[in-house]
């Protein structure tokens, strides 16, 4: 074991190093998250190692460079091809996040069957489970006819070997916290082995443009263990979220340096594997209350596509001094200012209240365009009055109480029109440049008090 100055301190959530211990990191702001730890060995640098990128010396005129866009391997799934962007680009380094348990082993294993049935050659890497595990998860999901490759190794210099033998053209690391380089001494899923492990495998990755899969567990608070530092290295950071207990999962993209951020894919874990939810609307809006005070739908663009959720809210008398105010699946300061804009334009009381808003479905959303969605369920709740349950309503809250315009209209009014509601409530300034839609009625507010009139 390296000792003294050998030594270094590394923030386990972020990766900030320091020469001495620290109770709160500076990088992260996460109070205990510093270990000793061994300092890294400059090996990711060294010259001459296999796969290595080659350096051209020579600069090349972008006009010289060829691209295609048919390089991209599609990997059958829509919702996770949506998600990477059009399909998987060869030599990128993409990282699967996700709370234990959430199906990212799934997931991965039904990409490889896909690609394998398309002749790709497919190497799995698991370092969680044995052969026989991995044959009994594939049975459930179904019959794998191309070739699959398997490997239970945790070792990366053995891994090398066998990805510069075989060259796949995809690889399956599960899980990186599982992996280690022997000249690393600190143990596997320490921060110095998974950054190591990391820059070894971007360059496998670009030297022999293969794309390699890497699963990353969350261990607490939405933190992969250890790797935030992983999300710098990578080229795609995607998240798998959503309730254990809930069957729908939502494979959120973070960081793409291949497509767009913020497009979300939505699946069901059914009993032979995860299935893809063509139309989350419907999924999300299921068991919807009729006739209740206090829930409304709204309509949120989550990257390119609208989806409707329920927003609910609770608003019953203190018997405290000071209420309580809690938000499930969206910002909570949020809410406690569109509370404070209620109070102070539309003069309800909300001082003495206590108020529960909370988005169904276990979806979070943060796009300001549920505001007025929100401040809707609060008076209605507030007033005990229920709203039209074939109604929806989108726009963002200013701090006067006006509404504000939002991007997309169109798409949202569609989307909603398709799911069968009648009536639309958006802000003006949206609803004057919507051209006129056939079968459902627009009604443009300018500011929150405008939805005191509504008939509810
Ligand atoms: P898994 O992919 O092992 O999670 P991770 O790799 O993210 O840790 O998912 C395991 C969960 O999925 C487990 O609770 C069982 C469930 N599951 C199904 O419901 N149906 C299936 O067909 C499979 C393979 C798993
Ligand atoms: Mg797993």
């Amino acid at each position: 074991m390296a000792k003294g100055k050998d030594m270094i301190f590394f923030c386990q959530s972020c990766g900030f190093e320091s020469a001495k211990w620290l109770g709160q990191c500076p990088g992260c702001r996460e109070w205990n998250t510093f270990v000793e730890e061994p300092k890294a060995p400059k090996t990711a640098g060294k010259k001459n190692m296999p796969g290595r990128m080659s350096v051209a010396s020579e600069p090349t005129r972008i006009s010289d460079i060829e691209t295609n866009d048919d390089e991209r391997i599609l990997t059958e799934i829509g919702e996770l091809d949506r998600v990477l962007g059009g399909g998987v680009v060869p030599g990128s380094l993409i990282l699967v996040g996700g709370d234990p348990g959430i199906g990212k082993s799934t997931l991965l294993l039904q990409v490889c069957k896909r690609l394998t049935d398309k002749k790709k050659s497919v190497l799995y890497i698991s370092g969680e489970e044995s052969l026989k595990q991995i044959k009994l998860r594939a049975k459930r999901i179904g019959e794998f006819s191309g070739d699959l490759l398997l490997l239970c190794e945790t070792n990366l210099d053995t891994i090398e070997d066998v990805i510069n033998k075989t060259k796949p053209d995809i690889v399956v690391i599960d899980s990186i916290q599982t992996m280690y380089k022997e000249t690393v001494s600190s143990a596997p899923g320490s921060v110095s082995q998974v950054r190591e492990s990391t820059g070894i495998l971007m360059q496998i990755a670009k030297g022999l443009g293969i794309a390699i899969f890497i699963v990353g567990h969350v261990t607490k608070e939405g933190v992969v263990a250890g790797p935030r530092v992983l999300e710098h290295m990578v080229d795609t950071v995607l998240y798998f979220e959503g309730d254990r207990h809930a069957a729908y999962r939502i494979l959120r993209g973070v960081k793409n340096r291949f497509g767009s951020t913020n497009e979300i894919g939505v699946f069901e874990m059914r009993d032979k594997g995860l299935e893809e939810v063509a139309n989350p609307s419907e999924f999300m809006l299921n068991g919807k209350p009729e006739g209740a005070s206090g829930s409304i739908v709204a309509c949120s663009l989550e990257g390119t596509r609208p989806i409707l959720v329920e927003v609910q809210a609770l608003v019953c008398h203190s018997s405290f001094g000071i209420p309580r105010r809690t938000a499930v699946g969206t910002d909570f300061n949020r809410v406690n200012l569109l509370m404070a804009v209620i109070e102070k334009r539309m003069g309800l009381q909300l001082s003495n209240s206590d108020a529960y808003i909370n988005i169904a479905g276990g979806i979070k959303m943060t796009e300001p365009a549920i505001d007025l969605a929100i401040v809707m369920a609060i008076v209605s709740s507030y007033k005990e009055r229920p709203i039209d349950e074939k109604t929806i309503a989108f726009g963002e809250v200013g701090l006067s109480g006006e509404v504000r315009a939002v991007s997309m209209a169109e798409q949202r009014v569609l989307e909603a029109k398709k799911l069968g509601f009648t009536t639309c409530i958006l802000p003006e300034a949206s609803a004057a440049a919507l051209k006129s839609i056939k079968g459902i009625k627009i009604l443009g507010v300018s500011g929150i008090r405008d939805i005191g009139t509504l008939s509810f």
